[in-house]
């Protein structure tokens, strides 16, 4: 039997639950509000900064076009460094672009191999730098029913990662497939590049985060925060394992 005083507290222990329960509500909706303020602002902001860039871009061109000739070889350097950091530029404008519209986008299902899409990518690799000498194990018919432009973005950043990483190794060796983990279909990337250190595992899909030794490969670090961003949008999740010096693996799962 329930004295007042018990009654008492168990009505002031349900407000006060009840309360804050109001109070994370209401800042998850502000939580997400904010989100999409800054989603918005980010596309905004990436695209306006396009049009001036082209611009500039369209001058150095008209210089060196018009004004070649008259210019001595140093302010010919000037003008070629001020276009290729142009260029870097928009290609950063582009990833945070991708960024921004990987949380946007409308989802489209079908059903399509994946293998076939990672040899796309691989051959696409092969392409821009046929000097390198690549080994690629792409695992046969692996089908899938998602999105297929979004699983191409995030082929082609881990392929593209694996390809970047292991540019040190005269033989470089670069692996597509399909495992079985905890009864769930998990697909794997891996290289035999250097690998990483295990301290930074959490940064790796953060935005702008890069290991010490990737700077020098000259990346953003947006690829992965995408990447994590399209298979948490599929329902999975990411992961990285690795050993210094004996390559990295990235896995991924899809939902059913
Ligand atoms: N296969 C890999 N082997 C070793 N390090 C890797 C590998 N993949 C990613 N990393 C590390 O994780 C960081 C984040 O990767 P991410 O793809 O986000 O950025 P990035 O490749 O530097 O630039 P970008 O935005 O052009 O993809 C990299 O800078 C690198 O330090
Ligand atoms: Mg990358």
């Amino acid at each position: 039997m329930l004295t007042v005083t018990d009654t008492f507290t168990l009505t002031k222990d349900i407000t006060l639950k009840r309360r804050a329960q109001e109070q994370v509500e209401l800042l998850n909706t502000e939580l997400e509000e904010t989100n999409r303020e800054l989603e918005a602002f980010n596309y905004t902001v990436a695209h306006d900064l396009r049009s001036p860039l082209n611009l500039v871009y369209g001058f150095c061109q008209m210089t060196m076009r018009i004004c070649g000739e008259q210019l001595g070889e140093e302010c010919r350097r000037y003008l070629q460094q001020t276009q290729d950091g142009i260029l870097r530029m928009n290609k950063l404008i582009s990833a945070l672009l991708d960024f921004s519209r990987m949380a946007r986008s409308e989802l489209h299902r079908e059903s399509f191999d994946l293998s076939a899409l990672a040899e796309v990518v691989a051959t696409d690799l092969r392409l821009h730098e046929p000097e390198r000498r690549v080994g690629f194990r792409i695992s046969e018919g692996i089908m899938v029913d998602w999105d297929r432009e979004l699983l191409r973005v995030v082929l082609g950043n881990l392929l593209g990662n694996a390809w970047k990483y292991t540019a040190m190794r005269k033989e470089a060796t670069i692996e597509f497939g399909v495992t079985e983990i905890d009864g769930q279909a998990t697909y794997l990337v891996r290289d035999n590049g250097p690998g990483f250190d295990m301290e930074y595992a959490d940064k790796l899909f953060i935005p702008f985060q890069r290991l010490p030794e990737a700077m020098v490969l000259k990346g953003f670090g947006i690829g992965l925060a995408t990447v994590e961003r399209i298979i948490r949008r599929h329902g999975g999740r990411i992961w990285a394992e690795w050993e210094t010096g004996k390559g990295a693996t990235f896995y991924f799962t899809l939902a059913e």
